[in-house]
């Protein structure tokens, strides 16, 4: 189960990804917002976070205008390794190296082609399970 979270700045994106997520036989929760109207990041970038927490779902997606807010907001959780990626190739290393659980994106930033290429590359990439990546992770949990 993917869990999905926007403020109204990717909102419309957010809808795109939804859409391939669908397209794609993907389960997702959508945790908000559901409208253009103005809110706040950290409220959406938090529900997500607590998602992957509990184990409701395995990764998230969380689109806000540039994706650094609410990339901050979802890190602050303990457990949460979100990774803002504008790129396919970083999408891909933040799961082989750091098992990013949340891809973050800035509808502002990046187009829709764009956008859901690095979807697929996140949800579709394996963490390596390297020995070093490993001890390198539980450093940024201890
Ligand atoms: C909202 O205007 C904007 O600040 C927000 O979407 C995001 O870019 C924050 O980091």
């Amino acid at each position: 189960m993917v869990a999905l979270g926007s403020d109204h700045g990717g909102y419309a994106l957010k809808q795109e990804v939804i859409k391939y997520l669908q397209e794609n036989n993907i389960e997702y929760k959508d945790f908000g917002c559901y409208s253009e109207e103005s809110c706040d990041y950290p409220v959406y970038a938090k529900k997500v976070a607590n998602a992957i927490v509990s184990g409701e779902c395995e990764k998230g997606i969380l689109i806000c205008g540039t994706g650094i807010g609410i990339s901050i907001a979802a890190n602050k959780v303990k457990g949460i390794r979100a990774a803002l990626c504008h790129d396919t190739f970083s999408a891909q290393a933040t799961r082989e190296h750091n098992d990013a659980n949340i891809l973050a994106m800035g509808a502002r930033v990046v187009g829709t082609g764009l956008a859901l290429k690095i979807v697929d590359t996140f949800l579709n990439t394996a963490f390596s399970n390297d020995e070093r990546h490993i001890r390198r992770i539980e450093q940024i949990e201890s």
